[in-house]
């Protein structure tokens, strides 16, 4: 959708403009507060701000002037009131769980989300009597079917890891909503720059700023996103007496990752596309998984939903484990490492790394075979990266 400069700036503005506060040193890029904690100018004051709520900073692990740039300039890429930044992803996912959530209820989440996700529901949550029903998340009648009156939050990542399959956000915010309860979308895959939940029905969204946000590979991070004020106020409430909170320097490190955001993704998706059209006719190749892709099942629902299909490919050697080891193997270029996002290609075994610590079962649900491989394509020259992938691919046709 053309954006409208009157009723509100572009992504490309607030990406290098939202949030910004300049010192009494008029610096022209953000400042790094590098500090633990703030003085008072004197003993009511501190008791002021400790006991009272009064406004200013009190201590690092509740709110930090470069952490709080980059949570504003976060919201308004993503259109919302309030960002709350987490010291990564997966800090975000359980902030916002446990300030929703007690013992005795319930979550609904897409079977096939990260790894890590899984666990933290399966594992972690449960251990607190909190429970999860894992559902398809192409099919919205089983979500439905799912919601207990114990339910307090759906979670869908769209598109998935790493199969890239698409939720229909708006379909599940009506399920939820007449649940009454928050749909929660993680927008890492696409971060804000192709697909603005907000616009589609859910409450909240969940970032690893580790990914795209940063871009280069170089820090964790991660946010919880949304518009109510009362689970603003319970997720700081949990931030600030756990801690998980983002430290200033990875903060800036972030600021700087947003600044080149929008420009980064369309890199990444012109590569991306490209790159999947390349596996579909390669002759090793069994299945392509990319949303960009006319065949994909998806296609139409993405095409819709998000402003591109983003920067993730995954696909199916024909074979298993051994023949998709070969083609990583065989790679020079393309850094063999789990992360995703970074201006470097990365390439990675799902069944082994990200997902290897689940059950037969589990990866089963989440549709990570032993022949899966999968590919964040980076910004070097697209015909270096096929180069490299075409090394151990030809390799398993001869
Ligand atoms: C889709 C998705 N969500 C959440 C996470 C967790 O993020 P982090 O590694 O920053 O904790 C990841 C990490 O790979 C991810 O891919």
């Amino acid at each position: 959708m053309p954006h409208d400069p009157v009723s509100a700036p572009g992504i490309e503005t607030l990406a290098v403009r939202a949030g910004q506060r300049r010192s009494a040193e008029s610096e022209h890029s953000d400042p790094i507060y590098a500090t633990s904690s703030f003085v008072f100018a004197n003993a009511a004051e501190a008791a002021a701000r400790f006991m009272d709520g009064a406004p200013g900073n009190v201590y690092s692990r509740f709110t930090n002037p470069t952490v709080r740039t980059f949570e504003e300039r976060l919201a308004a890429m993503e259109g919302a009131s309030w960002a709350l930044a987490t010291a990564s992803g997966m800090a975000a996912i359980q902030t916002l769980a446990l300030s929703l959530m007690k013992c005795g209820e319930h979550a609904v989440v897409s079977a096939n989300v990260f790894g890590s996700t899984v666990s933290l529901f399966d594992k972690v949550l449960k251990r607190c009597g909190i429970e999860t029903t894992f559902v398809p998340m192409a099919d919205p009648a089983a979500w439905r079917k799912a919601i207990r009156p114990s339910t307090r939050m759906l979670f869908a990542e769209t598109p998935s890891n790493p199969l890239c399959e698409i939720a229909d956000i708006a379909a599940l915010a009506e399920v939820a909503h007449d649940a009454g309860c928050p749909l929660v979308v993680d927008n890492v895959f696409c971060t804000p720059a192709l697909q603005r939940p907000f616009e589609h029905g859910a409450d909240l969204v969940i970032h690893s700023a580790t990914k795209y946000l940063d871009g280069q590979g170089r820090c964790l991070g991660g946010a919880v996103v949304g518009n109510d004020g009362g689970i603003l106020d319970a997720c700081f409430n949990y931030l600030r007496t756990a801690g998980p909170s983002l430290s200033p320097f990875n903060a800036w490190v972030l600021l700087k990752g947003l600044e080149t955001l929008p420009v980064r993704m369309r890199g990444h998706c012109e590569n991306a596309i490209e790159l999947a059209r390349w596996l579909e006719r390669h002759p090793a190749v069994a299945k392509v998984h990319y949303a960009g892709l006319p065949a994909h099942p998806n296609h139409e629902l993405a095409t819709r939903q998000q402003s591109g299909y983003g920067g993730v490919v995954s696909f199916e050697v024909h074979g298993a484990r051994a023949e998709a080891w070969r083609v990583i193997d065989a790679t020079r270029m393309l850094s063999i490492t789990a992360n995703l996002g970074d201006v470097r290609t990365t390439i990675t075994h799902p069944a082994t790394t990200t997902h290897g610590r689940l059950s037969d079962e589990q990866r089963r649900r989440a549709g990570v075979g032993e022949g899966l491989i999968r590919v964040a394509v980076g910004l070097e020259a697209i015909a270096d990266i096929k180069v490299d992938l075409a090394r151990g691919l030809d390799a398993l046709v001869v």
